[in-house]
C-alpha cells in the first residue's frame, strides 16, 4: 500500500495551489492523496494568516491532527502556507511534536524536508527569507490525474510590495518577484494541449507583472502583453486573473480588454474603502475618483463586463461618514459582487504600529452588516439583468443529485442548468430563465 498526505488549505488561489502543487510533489515520490486523515501517513494544514480568525483555525486543527499522531507515531504532522511563516517560532515552541514548520517559499522542498523528519526526527523549520528575490525558484509542475483537467491555476508572480499599512501578505509572502514569460507561455501551452479550456493567473499584484526593478527578465513584457502572447501563442480558450491593484491597472490592460475576446468578462479590483481619507491611512494609493475613472473606462472597453471588489469595514479611525461614503460607492458603481470583511489587526503591519484599532467590535459588525445587505441587493438586481440574454458557461460538473449540471459564466457567475455528463468541461451556451442571489438557472441554448 502506497503511503498517503493529506492536505486541509485555508486562504486564497495562491495558497489553493501552493497546496495542489506539494500534492503533485508528494505524488512524484510515491504518495497518494487521501481526502480521510486517519488514512494519511503525511498530514498537512496548509494555513492563512489574514485576519486574527483564519490564523486561529491552525491552533483547532494541529490539536486534532495530534490525536491521529499519537495513536500512530509514524504520522509525519506539518503546517505550512502562511501563518507557518508568520509565527514559524511560535509553533515550534507552542507545538513541540510537529515535525515541519514550512512557510510558502519553501513549497518545493516538502518532500525533502518529510523525508529528513523521518529519518532523523526533532522539527524541521524553514521558513522564508523575506528580503530574497534573485534566487527564487518557481515550480513547473503540471496537474495530476486526480485534478481538474478543465480549470486550472497558473502562478504568475509572487509575494508583494506594496505593503498597503492593513495587510500582513508582504510580511509571509516576501517580496514580489515575477516568473519568467517563456515558463508561463509553456505552461499555459501544456495545459491546453492536455484539454484545459480555462486558465487563472495568480499573483497578490498581477497588473505590476513584469514592471519595475522586480522584473525577473530585463525585456520583462508587461502584463496586458503577457495576456496576449498568451491568447495568440496557446489554444487557451478563457484567460481569467486575481488579483489586480487600482494603482497599476494600465490604460494598455484596458485596450486589453476591448480587444482580446479570450479575457473572461470578469474584473476583480479590491477598492476596500470608498473614503478619500481611509484609503490614504491605508496607504493604496489611488483615490475614490481615479478609480471610478477606471472602472468607467473598464465598461466602455467591454460592456459585458461583470466587476468584484473587496472592502475592509471598520479599519483605524473609520467614522460613520466615512462609511457612508463606502455604502455610496457601492450604490454608485454596482457591483456584481463583492467580498466583505472586518477590519483585523495583523501583527508587523503599519496599522498595528501605528493606528489605533479604535472601532469597536460591535460597530465593525453592524457596518459590515448594512454593507452587505445593501450589496445582496444590488447583486441580486445585477443577476436578474441577465434573465433572458445567453451566457457562456464552462461546465463544470452535477450540482446536485439528478440532471442539474453547473459552471461559472465568463462573468464569473455560478449557472444551473439540465445537463449531462458528456458536457462536462465543455463551454455551452446557457440561456438564462432565472436569478437567485448567489446564482443563475438557465436552459441550454439551442437556437
Ligand atoms: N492582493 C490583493 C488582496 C489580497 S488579501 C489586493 O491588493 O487587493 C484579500 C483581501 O483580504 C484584501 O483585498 C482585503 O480586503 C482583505 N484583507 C487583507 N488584510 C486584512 C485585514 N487585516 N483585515 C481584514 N481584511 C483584510
Ligand atoms: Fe496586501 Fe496590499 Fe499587497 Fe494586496 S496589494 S497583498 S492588500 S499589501
Ligand atoms: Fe491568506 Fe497567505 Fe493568501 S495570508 S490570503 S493564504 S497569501
Amino acid at each position: 500500500m502506497p503511503d498517503k498526505y493529506y492536505i486541509k488549505t485555508y486562504g486564497c488561489q495562491m495558497n489553493e495551489l501552493d497546496g495542489s502543487q506539494m500534492g503533485r510533489l508528494l505524488g512524484k515520490h510515491g504518495y497518494q492523496a487521501t481526502q480521510v486523515p486517519e488514512e494519511a501517513s503525511v498530514i498537512l494544514i496548509n494555513t492563512c494568516s489574514i485576519r486574527e480568525k483564519a490564523s486561529h483555525k491552525v491552533y483547532s486543527d494541529v490539536g486534532r491532527f495530534r490525536a491521529l499522531k499519537l495513536r500512530n507515531p509514524e504520522v509525519i504532522l506539518g503546517v505550512t502556507g502562511c501563518q507557518a511563516q508568520a509565527e514559524s517560532a511560535h509553533l515550534h515552541k507552542r507545538f513541540p511534536y510537529l515535525d515541519l514548520v514550512v512557510g510558502p517559499d519553501h513549497t518545493g522542498r516538502i518532500p525533502e524536508l518529510i523525508e529528513k523528519a523521518k529519518r532523523e526526527g526533532g522539527q524541521q523549520v524553514a521558513a522564508v527569507k523575506l528580503e530574497r528575490r534573485d534566487d527564487y525558484q518557481f515550480l513547473n509542475l503540471l496537474p495530476d490525474e486526480a485534478e481538474s483537467a478543465h480549470q486550472a491555476l497558473v502562478t504568475i508572480m509572487k509575494g508583494c510590495d506594496n505593503f498597503c499599512s492593513f495587510c500582513i501578505v508582504p510580511f509571509v509572502r516576501g517580496r514580489e518577484v515575477c516568473r519568467d514569460a517563456e515558463e508561463i507561455v509553456a505552461e499555459v501551452r501544456d495545459l491546453a494541449e492536455r484539454g484545459t479550456l480555462e486558465v487563472t493567473l495568480l499573483g497578490q499584484n498581477v497588473n505590476s507583472y513584469g514592471v519595475g526593478r522586480h522584473a525577473a527578465d530585463p525585456n520583462a513584457l508587461s502584463f496586458a502583453k503577457l495576456l496576449r502572447r498568451l491568447s495568440r501563442e496557446t489554444a487557451i480558450q478563457r484567460i481569467r486573473f486575481t488579483t489586480s491593484h487600482p494603482k497599476d491597472l494600465s490604460e494598455e490592460l484596458i485596450e486589453e480588454f476591448r480587444d482580446n475576446p479570450k479575457l473572461a468578462a470578469h474584473f476583480h479590483l479590491p477598492i476596500q474603502s470608498g473614503s478619500d481619507a481611509v484609503l490614504k491611512r491605508m496607504y493604496r494609493d489611488y483615490t475614490r475618483e481615479g478609480y471610478l475613472e477606471k472602472i468607467a473606462r473598464l465598461r466602455q472597453a467591454r460592456a459585458d463586463l461583470a466587476i468584484s471588489t473587496d472592502v475592509i469595514v471598520g479599519f483605524c479611525g473609520e467614522t460613520d461618514a466615512e462609511f457612508q461614503d463606502t455604502l455610496d460607492l457601492l450604490e454608485e458603481l454596482r457591483y456584481d459582487s463583492i467580498y466583505s470583511f472586518v477590519y483585523s489587526e495583523r501583527p508587523k503591519t503599519t496599522a498595528a504600529q501605528h493606528f489605533a484599532d479604535d472601532v469597536p467590535l460591535e460597530v465593525k459588525q453592524e457596518r459590515l452588516r448594512r454593507l452587505q445587505d445593501l450589496q445582496n441587493r444590488i447583486t441580486l438586481e445585477k443577476n436578474v439583468e441577465w434573465v433572458g440574454k445567453t451566457a457562456e458557461v464552462l461546465v463544470e460538473g452535477p450540482s446536485r443529485q439528478g440532471t442539474t449540471y453547473s459552471g461559472r459564466s465568463s462573468q464569473n457567475h455560478i449557472v444551473h442548468f439540465e445537463g449531462s455528463e458528456a458536457e462536462v468541461g465543455t463551454l455551452l451556451k446557457v440561456k438564462i430563465l432565472r436569478a437567485c442571489s448567489n446564482s443563475l438557472i438557465g436552459e441550454k441554448d439551442v437556437g
